[in-house]
């Protein structure tokens, strides 16, 4: 019955929490690897925790994917404007435009009344380009209100099939499979402990800016994330979890 899956899934939410050592996981039904519709559902909750949480003055960092995609589409377009100012968590130009977080900061922002910015900054970049784009009084500017934002909220993927989506070489696929990584999130890739084992060389957010974030929110599911999230949630302090009972079930069952 509904009511028995609802007492379901408050149960699996507060087991969670307990395990993964998160003060707020919130489980929707189904499993998204299964069903797409799953996949909107998570995107609503995602976007209604989103917006429940704001307070004013806040400033939103968001990064690309396909799950951060679906929460911008789902996001209530309320009367009342939000003035909220959302900005992409890293530079990342190398999916397609529609998964990118320039892409859905500008989506996000638009949906509440808020107002966005961009970073056009590739995903891979040498250590010394790096260095320059950073020296560039315009990268410069929007680095620091990254870095000043309030909230970040982020997807979470498996390790390797972030790796292949980025189309890293042969030898950096092979070398994240020796060294365990499980899980990416934020450009870094994480062992099953948690651990960073490689970090990609782009500009935006880094791990450690999170430790002066007010609120900081990962949304995933399914089934096949299981092992990304539990190693996310080793890698560093996230106060909500977004994701849907088939990730759920299989994290629990593998603890
Ligand atoms: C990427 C984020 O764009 O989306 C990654 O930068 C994240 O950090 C990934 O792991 C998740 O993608 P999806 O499509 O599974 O939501």
């Amino acid at each position: 019955s509904v009511l028995a899956s609802l007492e379901g899934r408050t149960e699996l939410a507060r087991a969670l929490q307990k395990v993964l050592e998160i003060s707020r996981v919130v489980v929707v039904v189904g499993d998204s690897d299964e069903e797409q519709w799953v996949k909107d559902t998570l995107g609503f909750q995602a976007a209604t925790e989103l917006r429940t949480l704001l307070q004013d003055g806040d400033v939103v960092a968001v990064t690309g994917g396909s799950t951060m995609a679906t929460m911008a589409k789902m996001m209530p377009r309320h009367s009342a404007a939000f003035p909220v100012r959302v900005v992409p968590a890293r530079g990342g130009l190398g999916e397609s435009t529609s998964i990118q977080a320039n892409t859905i900061a500008e989506q996000l922002a638009t949906a509440m009344g808020g107002s966005y910015s961009v970073l056009h900054v590739p995903d891979r970049l040498s250590e010394e380009t790096l260095k320059r784009l950073n020296d560039e009084p315009m990268v410069q500017e929007r680095l620091e209100e990254i870095r000043q934002s309030t909230v970040v909220v982020h997807g979470i993927g498996g390790a390797l099939q972030m790796a292949e989506r980025r189309a890293l070489s042969a030898k950096e696929y092979e070398t994240l499979v020796k060294q365990g990584a499980v899980a990416e999130a934020f450009g870094y890739y994480f062992n099953q402990q948690g651990e960073t084992v490689h970090s990609m060389t782009t500009v935006g957010l880094k791990l450690g800016d999170l430790d002066r974030m007010r609120l900081v929110m990962g949304v995933a599911g399914g089934a096949s994330k299981a092992p990304a999230i539990a190693s996310a949630a080793k890698a560093y302090r996230m106060d909500l979890l977004v994701t849907d009972e088939g990730a759920a079930r299989s994290i629990l069952e593998n603890v």
